[in-house]
């Protein structure tokens, strides 16, 4: 595809002084080429996907590996005598060493594969709050969840007659660390907060907010799942006890990805699920179970998916996550200030520290209309609540637009969102949605 394609002029006076995104490092037209789906058009016009919070883009290094995966080495793995249960459980087990360095752990015997970060924190909450959250105790989230950093804790509360505490946020949407730290006590057994907020982009300071947590004497988990396509992450210099991502939205395929544990941590902690795979010896009247990771993944697991977020991580290692993070950074501030040129835009999350998202409502248009009309342009954004209704009621909405970002996307691919915005207002404004 032609990029020069996508890009659509605006006058001068539309978008007065944009900082340029530039990175001599990195060339983001060269890595769309990596992306076959983004070579189509869509209503006529090219695909310009800005809706990169929901799911990422799949480059071709990580489709040809699942191709290969099920053409040259399917098998279950740990369990057979066979060349391909070799190869299989080889593949899978160089893809938790993958996962390992990318997350920065110590050891892979604390990486768990999981469906995704929602099943992760089930995990959790299931495994390990079951052990150790009792009546009285209290569990501290932020304003900033993400449902499923929400539900769980609140089923894991209705349970145990534990609480759940709120951390609020400030008119930009960041993290008020006054109000936090005024809510740890003794009581507190868990602190459970994202890195990145997927409805605001709001970065949170989780390693402070860990390093307070744990003066406290609170076991802690970020939600890394927003965070990881946009920046380096390491636990290690977090210093959570647990980590938790979703490899589809780090360019890896769906229906798998990771629980980090912290070895001690993750050592105390009974299964949740059982089954084959996870045990050492069973009769009818005892199970031994293995040790972590294995006693945590219960049953044939998602083994070509686990190979294929392997191959992102490669992908991603090639271009090196601090240059995207860099060229990113610059994208986000050139979108920041293309949308100001939108009469009636609001941004919902105006945080000094953002990654990736872009949250707006257009006074007098109906979100879902305004994502309607930016489809018809070939514009992928979503526009409802984002699984974060909380955060969206905090600013007085029920839904937003959101664009959101990915390194394949360019100054063209934001032009043409807000000269399509542009249009749409007046035309939207005039109709009265
Ligand atoms: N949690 C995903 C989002 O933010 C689906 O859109």
């Amino acid at each position: 595809m032609e990029v020069g394609a996508l890009s659509v002029q605006l006058r001068a006076e539309q978008v007065p002084d944009l900082p340029l995104p530039a990175s001599p490092a990195f060339d983001p037209r060269a890595a769309r080429r990596d992306f076959p789906i983004l070579n189509q058009t869509v209503h006529g016009k090219p695909l310009i996907w800005l809706d990169n919070a929901a799911t990422t883009q799949k480059p071709q290094a990580v489709i040809d590996r699942l191709a290969r995966f099920y053409a040259e080495e399917n098998s279950n793995i740990h369990r057979a005598a066979h060349a391909l249960a070799a190869r299989a459980t080889d593949a899978y087990e160089e893809a938790r060493e993958k996962a390992r360095r990318f997350v920065g752990a110590a050891d892979t015997g604390e990486i768990v594969f999981v469906r995704g970060a929602t099943e992760a924190i089930n995990l959790v909450a299931k495994a390990w709050g079951r052990q150790h959250i009792r009546e009285g105790d209290e569990i501290v989230v932020t304003w900033l969840e993400h449902h499923a950093n929400i539900v769980p804790w609140q089923q894991l509360c209705a349970e145990t007659g534990a609480r759940l505490r709120v951390v609020p946020v400030d008119e930009d949407g960041q993290i008020r660390l006054d109000e936090y730290a005024r809510l740890l006590n003794p009581r507190t057994r868990l602190v459970s907060l994202t890195l990145v907020s997927n409805a605001l982009g709001t970065v949170t300071p989780a390693a402070e907010m860990v390093a307070m947590a744990r003066s406290a004497g609170a076991v802690t988990l970020v939600d890394g799942a927003q965070a990881v396509s946009h920046m380096p992450v390491n636990v290690q210099a977090l210093g959570c006890d647990f980590f938790v991502l979703s490899g589809h939205k780090m360019f890896g395929p769906t229906g798998i990805g990771l629980l980090y544990g912290r070895r001690e941590v993750l050592e105390g902690m009974q299964p949740w699920q059982g089954g084959g795979n996870m045990i050492t010896d069973v009769t009818f009247e005892k199970t031994v179970y293995q040790p972590a990771p294995m006693r945590f993944e219960a049953g044939t697991g998602n083994i070509a998916d686990a190979v294929g977020l392997g191959a992102a991580i490669d992908y991603l290692e090639r271009i090196g996550m601090p240059v995207i993070a860099a060229y990113e950074h610059s994208l986000l501030e050139y979108a920041t200030a293309g949308l100001s040129t939108v009469p009636g835009l609001r941004l919902i999350g105006t945080a000094r520290e953002k990654a990736g998202v872009l949250s707006f409502v257009l006074d007098g248009c109906r979100t879902e209309e305004v994502g309607r009309a930016l489809d018809r342009e070939g514009i992928a954004v979503r526009s409802g609540h984002h699984c974060a209704q909380p955060i969206l009621r905090r600013f007085g909405v029920e839904s937003t637009v959101r664009p959101s970002l990915a390194f394949y996307n360019t100054c063209e691919d934001l032009d043409a969102l807000t000269a399509a915005l542009h249009r749409i207002r007046h035309t939207l404004v005039r109709r009265g949605h």
